[in-house]
């Protein structure tokens, strides 16, 4: 069963959002960089390579359905941020706005029935909780630092040794 017109629509929208999520990672990348908070900066790095190995993710599914990937301009990211709070807060929201996407897609898979489409989502739903999970987690932190200095280059250090997942 080839991908349906519509369906393959909204997977290449999903191919952008991959990389727009995957450019956003790099500006905060850069943010943190600039600021010698070198361990969020390569946890940030890290993410974004994430990122867009989930863009080929669905490039490749695309492909492999017969279907045609056509790429689309993506979002500008925020050039700079208020806080390492701040960021974090944002990449977390970002992720809560990608699973339900996400979630959208995989309800308009199984209307279509289609279940190849569905498989492939579900990897994607299992990953999101994840990425929700971790970023949240984060941002707990940082509350909890706050205007601590030390604790900071602490953390710094800590999500430094972030090691690569897949
Ligand atoms: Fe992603
Ligand atoms: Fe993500």
């Amino acid at each position: 069963m080839r991908l349906s017109a519509s369906m393959q629509k909204e997977l290449n929208d999903q191919i952008r959002k991959e990389f727009g999520a995957c450019y956003l990672y790099l500006s905060m990348a850069a943010y943190f960089a600039e600021k010698n908070l070198n361990g969020f900066a390569r946890w940030m790095r890290m993410q974004a390579m994430e990122e867009a190995k989930h863009a080929m993710k669905i490039f490749d599914f695309v492909e492999d359905r017969g279907g045609r990937v056509t790429l689309d301009g993506i979002d500008k990211p925020p050039p700079d941020f208020p806080s390492p709070l701040a960021v974090f807060e944002h990449a977390r929201d970002h992720e809560t706005k990608v699973s339900s996407g996400i979630h959208q897609l995989y309800e308009m898979a199984a209307a279509e029935r289609d279940y190849a489409t569905q498989a492939m989502l579900q990897w994607f739903i299992t990953e999101q909780v994840e990425e929700e999970k971790t970023s949240s987690q984060i941002v707990d932190t940082l509350r909890m630092i706050a205007e601590n200095t030390s604790g900071l280059y602490m953390f710094d250090k800590e999500l430094g040794s972030r090691r690569s997942s897949e």
